[in-house]
């Protein structure tokens, strides 16, 4: 196995997946709003402690962190690179090298994500601070005449370029085309997720393949298929067997794994689809996730900014990981997750 595939592979082992930790500044302070807590570099870095502090979840559940460019330089309060905080946990290091969606110029209220100039250097200074894998997410929304085959093609082709470059540093590429489930106005169906999600993921297969990205050294990031945020709601049955068929019909049996972003579902959706999905029968691929609000969501209430929280912080965080370890080996039950 080359050492890409090796990683990708270590990325998707058995009841293991990913932390996205990689929130941006903006993005944190809005977390932390939430619980009335000022964004400075200490409150961020206290907050990333707490997290990767959690060695139960951090050595059982976690394969990897994703982190952010302030994060992955940044140290525990006694001194302890973070990097050095994961590994001895036996969890992977990665980083968000994308610098977000900007307004596409000619389409309105569609985006495509920026950050290619300048990425090589970047990415192999990244490696060097300890980084075996990276994240790319470009944002494709769902509205009246929305997306564009413009949008879906340049986000796509972004995508490959970032990917394409991530390999030639020795970095796994995550390839993240989400669909918007929590975009504007958000009333779309199931069904129409799922004919943009293959479209997308159509679209974005071709690029790779066409920038010569080596698809048994990646990871793909996508949305599940489900109704937009203020559409009509469906079973948990339904979001498996329609995610896993938009899978199959476009995502090669090389790719070793797929890793859900949880976009905007609670804690326990998120779960209850990801378990489900097992039960459908063999996957081609390691199926698993990579979360960030459903990761975070309860820990961070919990810890509200103050240093006597820290253990019952860890203890959410580290039940969420536990159920989403359950999940991606289709173990996963409500009454477990509320037993607890
Ligand atoms: P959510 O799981 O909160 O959607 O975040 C995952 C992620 O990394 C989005 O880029």
């Amino acid at each position: 196995m080359s050492r890409l595939s090796d990683i990708a592979n270590q990325l998707v082992a058995p009841g293991k997946g990913i932390l996205a930790a990689d929130e941006s500044t903006g993005t944190i302070k809005k977390r932390f709003d939430t619980i009335g807590l000022a964004s400075t570099e200490t409150s961020r870095r206290d907050y990333r402690e707490m997290l990767f502090g959690a060695d139960e979840a951090m050595s059982q559940y976690i394969s990897g962190v994703i982190l952010f460019d302030e994060t992955i330089r940044q140290s525990a309060s006694d001194g302890t690179p973070f990097v050095e905080m994961l590994r001895a946990n036996n969890a992977l290091a990665g980083i968000k090298v994308d610098t977000g969606a900007k307004p596409m110029s000619g389409f309105a209220d569609e985006t495509v994500t920026e950050g290619l100039d300048g990425l090589r250097d970047r990415l192999n200074e990244y490696a060097a601070l300890g980084a075996t894998f990276a994240k790319w997410r470009g944002v494709i929304a769902i509205g009246e005449n929305k997306p564009t085959r413009g949008s879906i093609h340049a986000n796509a082709h972004a995508l490959a370029r970032y990917a394409a470059l991530c390999q030639e540093a020795g970095i796994v590429p995550i390839v993240e085309p989400e669909v918007l489930a929590d975009g504007k106005p958000g009333d779309h169906t199931i069904e129409v997720c799922e004919r943009v999600t293959t479209d997308t993921l159509a679209e974005v297969f071709e690029e790779l393949r066409l920038a010569g990205v080596e698809l048994d050294g990646i990871i793909l990031k996508p949305n599940m298929v489900i109704p937009g945020v203020n559409g009509p709601k469906v079973s948990v049955e339904e979001v498996a067997e329609r995610t896993v068929r938009t899978l199959k019909a476009t995502v090669p049996a090389i790719v070793p794994g797929i890793a859900f972003l949880s976009g905007g579902q609670t804690c326990e959706q998120a779960s209850a689809n990801l378990s489900a999905m097992h039960n459908l029968g063999k996957l081609p691929w390691g199926l698993t996730f990579s979360y960030g609000r459903a990761l975070q969501a309860d820990a961070l209430a919990a810890w509200a900014g103050k240093p006597e929280n820290v253990e019952a912080a860890r203890r959410a965080f580290i039940h969420r990981a536990k159920m989403n370890s359950l999940a991606s080996q289709g173990q996963w039950a409500a009454e477990l997750d509320r037993a607890a």
